[in-house]
């Protein structure tokens, strides 16, 4: 039976005891971790959120019934204990903050009394995944996820802190907006009022954003819920948090120079001590050094273009990549020339996944011959040409795509990263911030068969750039940079348009008319004939920022309650279907349920 707190106080957290308090009489509250009936004496751990106390019950200090209580205490049962803190009279317990001492209980409610829970609440789970989401609530228990947890609130305290000192506003946007249909799919939501109207989830405050910079605010944040119907993966979430601000009156170094500051200060919060300022490298050199716009940079293996000195050679994938306008590249892995045939077969599958058509290789063997799957097809002297180009040496694995280069730089750009996992040179103690810029502005959408924003179509391109915006889009460049940290995107942002004609060029690249944008953001475009500040911003993915802060592989492990990769909650079996008259009132008709996608 529950006791009672009534007339009771905690006087504080289990493991915010020290051996200061020595001889404190102290009250806690907590869950039970586990406890030990030794006959005569109980061992009892108690855990909440700062950690674990041990508490001992004998008869002659807890009294018979607290005795009693004590032997009925089982996992996860919930107890207010009072009692002195002593010097613990075992052996002490190094891996604990509290393992100098102990409680000697006097008092004891049982608060709460608990099943068998289906795991064991301790760090490093084993227990699988669904089941833990199921029971997110105990799984939320356990120290990993409580210390993530934590540690995000602590970072979303500084950021809130810093870009306040620094002059910025928190301000809130609204959820239920007018679907726009650039950038991912819109989560929907039906309107009651208006049948057939329906309202959409926002993907980010990014019009909203500009419009306060077109009322004034000057600087705005907000910690923002996003929404966005793609597919997941182990960095993305269908809901999750950006950190979004906007800034009037700036250019791309005082949006940097802020940003720098900001993740110096909330990186110290996990003794990362950043070097300021911080390495930047345009969207060019990224692809043609690392094959990627978000380019791990904590190891090296760099994609080298060999087209020049493969072009006139023997071997016809190559030389008819090089014809149909694409490039020959390679990697060199340095060492792995001894690489057993069935691990390359498995490196040119996993090329394939990426739209490779194939993947040459060429072994260095320590005598200086070659093992190779295409050193057939040319004569010495080219393969010497091209060994070197690749700084090959005996005992090094070269790796070649010949493709067209947007193919090419995503199969590498993927294979450096796999041979990197494969030889664990992905260091989690290691944080290599990198500012990614001048980005491509626009990117021909072969479905739609127009050109689409790479980034949104309020980007402003590189004025140098701004001549080719009607003849030759794909040479535009845009005034945008992503911040990456270890190969993950952590934030993005861009200056902004805010000149009209900028803007209908802008719209005519799209291949909007004028109608259709008034139609989609003529609330943003009519807010900029009366009078826009020049204005820029940049957002992080709250979630992944905390997820490399916290060493942690998946977002899940820093999102309270997460959504799995069919977008469902397992805990709460969201989504569901809603009553008939629900969906009457709604003026909503299901037609077919097939429980398939697309
Ligand atoms: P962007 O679309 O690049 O920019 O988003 C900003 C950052 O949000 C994070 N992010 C995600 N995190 C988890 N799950 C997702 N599904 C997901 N999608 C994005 C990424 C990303 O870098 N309005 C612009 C910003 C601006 O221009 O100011 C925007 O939303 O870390
Ligand atoms: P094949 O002549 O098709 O047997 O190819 C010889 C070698 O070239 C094999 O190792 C293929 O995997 C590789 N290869 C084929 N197409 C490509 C390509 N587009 N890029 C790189 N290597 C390729």
């Amino acid at each position: 039976m529950a006791e009672s707190m009534r007339g009771l106080k905690r006087t504080c957290r289990c493991a915010e005891l020290t051996a200061e308090h020595i001889g404190q009489t102290v009250t806690v509250m907590g869950w039970v971790q586990k406890s030990r009936n030794k006959g005569g004496i109980v061992f009892v751990d108690l855990r909440d959120r700062s950690g674990i106390i041990q508490l001992i019950f004998e008869e002659s200090t807890a009294g018979t019934e607290g005795f009693e209580k004590a032997t009925r205490l089982r996992s996860e049962f919930v107890a207010a204990v009072t009692g002195e803190v002593t010097k613990r009279s075992g052996a002490v317990n190094e891996n604990l903050s509290t393992g100098e001492i102990e409680i000697v209980a006097r008092d004891i409610r049982i608060l709460s009394e608990s099943e068998t829970p289906p795991f064991p609440i301790e760090e490093n789970s084993k227990t699988r995944d669904e089941v833990r989401l199921k029971y997110r609530y105990l799984d939320l228990r356990r120290p990993d996820l409580q210390r993530n947890l934590i540690l995000r609130s602590e970072v979303a305290a500084e950021m809130r802190q810093f870009l306040t000192e620094e002059g910025f506003l928190e301000i809130e946007t609204p959820m239920l907006n007018k679907s726009t249909p650039e950038g991912a799919r819109d989560y929907l939501v039906p309107s009651r009022v208006h049948p057939g109207s329906f309202y959409a989830l926002p993907q980010s405050p990014q019009l909203f954003k500009q419009l306060l910079m077109c009322s004034g605010y000057d600087r705005y944040f907000q910690i923002a819920r996003c929404f966005r119907d793609e597919d997941l993966r182990a960095d993305r979430q269908p809901e999750f948090t950006q950190l979004d601000m906007e800034l009037s009156f700036v250019d791309m170094d005082d949006v940097i120079d802020v940003n720098e500051r900001l993740l110096q200060r909330i990186f110290k919060k996990v003794g990362v001590e950043l070097a300021l300022p911080l390495p930047r490298m345009t969207w060019q050199e990224a692809m043609d050094r690392f094959g990627s716009d978000k380019p791990d940079t904590r190891f090296g293996m760099e994609l080298v273009d060999v087209s020049e000195v493969v072009k006139d050679c023997g071997f016809g994938v190559f030389t008819g990549a090089i014809e149909n306008g694409g490039s020959v590249r390679g990697i060199n892995a340095e060492g792995q020339g001894a690489m057993p045939r069935k691990k390359i077969d498995r490196l040119v599958d996993f090329a394939k996944d990426f739209g490779a058509k194939g993947l040459a290789y060429l072994c260095v063997n320590e005598d200086g011959t070659y093992k190779s799957s295409f050193a057939k097809f040319m004569t010495e002297e080219e393969l010497a040409a091209l060994v070197s180009a690749m700084n090959g040496k005996p005992g090094d694995l070269l790796l070649f795509a010949a493709d067209k280069n947007k193919v090419v730089w995503d199969v590498l750009g993927n294979l450096r990263l796999e041979l990197a996992r494969q030889l664990e040179l992905l260091d989690k103690n290691t944080y290599e911030f990198l500012w990614v810029t001048e980005f491509p502005l626009l990117e021909y959408n072969e479905e739609l068969g127009r050109y689409q924003a790479m980034h949104h179509p309020f980007t402003m391109p590189m004025e140098e750039d701004l001549p080719y915006l009607a003849s030759e889009p794909e040479k535009v460049r845009a005034q945008a940079y992503d911040i990456v940290l270890n190969g993950t995107e952590l934030g993005g942002g861009s200056i902004r348009i805010h000149q009209n004609d900028v803007q209908e060029k802008m719209f005519e690249a799209l291949g909007f008319s004028k109608e259709a944008a008034y139609e989609q953001f003529g609330f943003l475009l009519q807010a900029f004939q009366y009078g826009v500040p020049p204005h820029a911003g940049l957002a992080y993915g709250l979630d992944r920022m905390i997820m490399l802060m916290a060493k942690e592989d998946s977002i899940r492990d820093v999102i309270a309650f997460p959504k799995v990769k069919d977008a469902s909650c397992l805990m709460t079996e969201a989504p569901g279907p809603v009553d008939e008259t629900q969906l009457e009132e709604l003026g909503i008709e299901v037609s077919a349920q097939t429980g398939t996608e697309e």
